[in-house]
């Protein structure tokens, strides 16, 4: 079926199931190929049909592969957040923005809202420009940088001193960032495979894990109450914090601790290892592609010159903004999501029972021959805007669409913007012995191991 011709929520009488996709192993189903290569497995169900049944073990999951399909079950409302991925992190990590639903859910995003105006922007690229450049100082000519620990600790400090803003929220942020490293390890094993007993036996790797949620529980709560104690604080901050503990439902009623808590959590964790992750790819693809690293170097020193860059140039910078774009879409970070269907309905023709999880990869998505020509090919021009309106609606997503839309999406621009201009021209990064640049899959995707050897430039 033609992808553009194509109304993706017929109105007619869903006709048929969409085609089960053949093989899998007995009793697992297609789950061992999911698990054993997810990225193929998941990039190959486009040859089987815009929308297709998969079996895991014993129930039958749905795979959009199409991206009209997917921009229509996103923006419907007869689909929520939910399936086995999202129940593990309700569990572990309370119910937060990212993983309630309905009147909840509308209630948090509009709490939220105002911390993510894009006028706020400009004040948190203050505190993305000091990191940055705090990073790129840490660093000694001739070493070898672990660059995916070093983004992730960057990103950590960004999002908690944007968001969350205390006297001691320097130290704390170095603190989240260990927890949060161990913590991202684990949980994603947990989602793939939640058999509960498993993870309560105590080996050296479950009672890490433990600690490391433990711990960073208690650094929210510390960073909640630290703010409380400081009235003054509380009122005069115009941050994210100061949003949530000043809020008021519709009786009138404040929110309790554990909302507080629970949403500052989310707010850490979607603002964290996402960033860290299309950071690590960047690096990783400009060392692959020495001509689009000398033309974004050469693009920061016309704008900037010899001094730092700030929040006011990044309107000048067009092609380091398409290094980020194009690394977002070859390397996305966020590559899988789910949804489930509230009750029985259509999508692209087809019937979807109620209560049945639905799959999608922006992984497979942004690498689709159908939607991006050489589609393998790390092109940043291809977001100039003479071309990039070649590309097909709903086919690059990396911060999705609907009601679940990323509110970070704005600030992860900037932050990507200004660390990469701010780290690339003074450093040239290159490949080192101990890199491992293969794939490692987890909450997101991100390069095994990136150590790059840093030399002035
Ligand atoms: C490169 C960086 C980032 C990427 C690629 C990214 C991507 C995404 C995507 C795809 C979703 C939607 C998930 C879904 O449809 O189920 C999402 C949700 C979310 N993101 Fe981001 N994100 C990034 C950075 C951030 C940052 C920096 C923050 C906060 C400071 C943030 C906060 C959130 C929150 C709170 C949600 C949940 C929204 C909801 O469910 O209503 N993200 N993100």
């Amino acid at each position: 079926m033609s992808v553009e011709s194509r109304s993706p929520v017929t109105t007619t009488r869903p006709i048929a199931e969409p085609p089960l996709v053949a093989g899998g192993a007995p009793l697992l189903g297609h789950a061992w190929n999911l698990v054993r290569d997810p990225l193929g497995f998941l990039a190959q169900l486009r040859d089987h049909g815009d929308l297709v049944r998969i079996r895991l073990g014993p129930k039958t999951a749905y795979a959009v592969t199409a991206p009209d399909l997917a921009g229509a079950l996103l923006k419907s409302p007869e689909y929520i957040v939910g399936g086995p991925l999202w129940d593990t992190l309700e569990v572990l990590l309370g119910k937060g923005v990212a993983t309630s639903n309905g009147q909840l859910h509308r209630r948090q995003r509009r709490m939220m809202q105002p911390a993510f105006r894009p006028e706020r922007i400009a004040d948190y690229a203050k505190v993305m420009e000091e990191e940055a450049r705090a990073t790129a100082a840490r660093w000694l000519p001739g070493e070898a940088v672990d660059v995916s620990a070093e983004m992730f600790r960057t990103a950590v400090r960004i999002v908690s001193r944007s968001l969350l803003e205390v006297d001691s929220i320097g130290e704390k942020a170095d603190r989240i960032a260990d927890s949060l490293h161990t913590v991202f390890e684990g949980l994603y094993r947990r989602m793939v495979l939640s058999v509960g007993p498993l993870y309560k036996v105590p080996t050296p790797a479950n009672r890490r894990f433990e600690r490391a949620l433990a711990d960073l529980h208690a650094l929210v709560d510390e960073i909640v109450a630290e703010r409380r104690g400081s009235a003054a604080a509380a009122t005069e901050k115009d941050d994210l914090l100061a949003g949530l503990l000043t809020a008021r439902d519709e009786t009138g009623a404040p929110l309790t601790d554990a909302e507080i808590h629970d949403h500052v959590v989310s707010l850490v964790v979607a603002g964290a290892e996402n960033v860290a992750s299309t950071l690590a790819w960047t690096f990783h693809l400009l060392t692959r592609h020495p001509e689009q690293e000398r033309r974004l170097v050469e693009e920061v020193k016309d704008v900037a010159g010899d001094r730092p860059i700030t929040f006011g140039d990044l309107g000048r910078l067009p092609h380091t903004r398409n290094v980020v774009t194009e690394a977002m879409r070859i390397r996305p970070a966020a590559w899988i999501f789910t949804r489930r269907s509230v009750a029985e309905t259509e999508l692209g023709g087809y019937r979807i029972p109620a209560n049945a999880d639905i799959v999608y990869s922006v992984y497979a998505m942004q690498r689709d021959p159908r939607s991006f020509e050489r589609h393998l090919e790390f092109d940043p021009d291809r977001w100039t805007p003479e071309r990039a309106g070649d590309v097909p609606e709903f086919a690059m997503m990396p911060f999705s669409v609907g009601n679940r839309k990323c509110p970070g999406d704005h600030f992860s621009l900037a932050e990507l913007t200004i660390i990469l201009g701010t780290v690339v021209p003074l450093w040239r990064l290159t490949r080192v012995a101990e890199t491992d640049s293969d794939t490692k899959v987890g909450i997101t995707l991100h390069p095994k191991r990136l150590v790059l050897r840093a030399d002035p430039r």
